[in-house]
């Protein structure tokens, strides 16, 4: 079901140094930051030749990026994205299986305004799983 690695998601506490780093330590291609009010973020891509990474900080008083930053101050790894076709049918071949989406299980519109969901870490090996509709 589920298809290519869309991108990696990096939580920072800092997103003009984690731009400096990818961007001139690591020299990637790194694009404008977006305020994602809807998902309590800001973000910033970065082009890399086979996937992308997601440099996330948190907007707004209730951030679910926030809370992370509190138990993982230097930042971490926040989420993981897989690319499916029919992001309906997905979720309702998860949750036939016993998996927890997120928010009430309707997609929102994420950072490429395309549909996404977002899946219960615990049901997926400790790791915050993101389904974007390509
Ligand atoms: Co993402």
């Amino acid at each position: 079901m589920i298809g290519r690695l869309n991108h990696v998601a990096i939580a920072v506490p800092d997103l003009d140094a984690a731009v400096a780093v990818y961007r001139d330590t690591l020299g990637a291609r790194v694009h404008d930051p977006q305020d994602q009010p809807e998902h309590g973020v800001t973000v910033v891509f970065i082009d890399l030749p086979n996937t992308k990474i997601e440099l996330v900080h948190p907007l707004g008083a209730a951030s679910p990026v926030a809370a992370f930053l509190a138990r993982n101050p230097a930042g971490g790894i926040h989420h993981i994205c897989y690319e499916v076709a029919d992001i309906a049918a997905a979720r309702d071949r998860l949750v036939a299986a016993g998996a927890r989406v997120l928010g009430g299980g309707e997609p929102k519109i994420g950072a490429h305004g395309k549909p996404v969901l977002f899946l219960h870490p615990k049901d997926f090996n400790g790791c915050l799983v993101e389904l974007e509709q390509v």
